[in-house]
């Protein structure tokens, strides 16, 4: 199969512990001798630190969201750096992505081009690489009616369909550096070619359920 991993940075950088980098390296490690991965890895603390700083600044959002493009890149050079099979070179769009996988299991990237997040990115390469499911590892257990940190009536889907998601995540923020379940051009790329999606809570022990559709408890199928 052809898997594209969405890893949000907040997931895979925490305070840059190597170990949880290693963690992330195996199970993608371990999914890559099966499959051909894409991981496109997110900017987390590091990259909303920019954001919010140069925000004050004065920058627009697009240059905004140039910065957080450069930390997301950043974070795709790290991970690759404990990944052996995966290229050095960090893809800057999904035709150099899509060249490498040819002679890689597995190829890591960042972010693109502005006016969206990472999730939009993966979905974007997923939709290009013609993949059989796109996995969206983030830090909630998966799609909620409404934003639970603020909702205590939030309830989550196990299955939900695209046109479904799209309607929710429409009611978020769409700034440099908001955060989203997934962001709305994700969404809307989803829906329009019909890739299977996951959205989980993502651990790295999950990944490999996410692959296999096994999400109860940590995660929401989306069709
Ligand atoms: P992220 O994908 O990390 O956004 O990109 P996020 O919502 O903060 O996700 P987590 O916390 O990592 O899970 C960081 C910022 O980089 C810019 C956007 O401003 C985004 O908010 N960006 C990223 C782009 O403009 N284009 C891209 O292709 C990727």
């Amino acid at each position: 199969m052809k898997v594209v991993l969405s890893l949000g940075g907040s997931m895979v950088m925490q305070d840059f512990n190597a170990e949880r980098i290693k963690a992330y390296a195996e199970a993608i490690e371990k999914i890559a001798s099966k499959h051909t991965v894409f991981v496109v890895v997110g900017g987390g603390k590091i990259a909303r630190n920019y954001i919010t700083t140069a925000r004050k600044l004065g920058a627009d959002e697009t240059l905004c969201d140039y910065m957080g493009i450069g930390v997301t890149r950043l974070n795709a050079m790290l991970l690759a750096s404990a990944i052996k099979k995966a290229p050095k070179v960090i893809p800057e769009d999904f035709r150099q992505a899509y060249e490498l996988s040819l002679s890689h299991p597995v190829v890591i990237m960042g972010g693109t081009f502005p006016g969206h997040t990472t999730d939009a990115t993966a979905a974007l390469l997923a939709e290009f690489v013609n993949a059989d499911v796109l996995l969206n590892a983030t830090s909630v257990n998966g799609v909620y009616s409404a934003d639970p940190r603020k909702d205590p009536n939030a309830v989550r889907y196990d299955r939900i369909k695209a046109k479904e998601l799209v309607k929710i995540v429409s009611a978020g923020e769409t700034k440099a550096g908001s955060s989203n379940v997934i962001d709305l051009l994700a969404a809307k790329v989803i829906e329009r070619s019909g890739i299977k999606t996951v959205v989980f809570l993502g651990e790295p022990e999950n990944i490999e359920k996410a692959i296999r559709g096994d999400v109860e408890e940590i995660g929401t199928v989306v069709e």
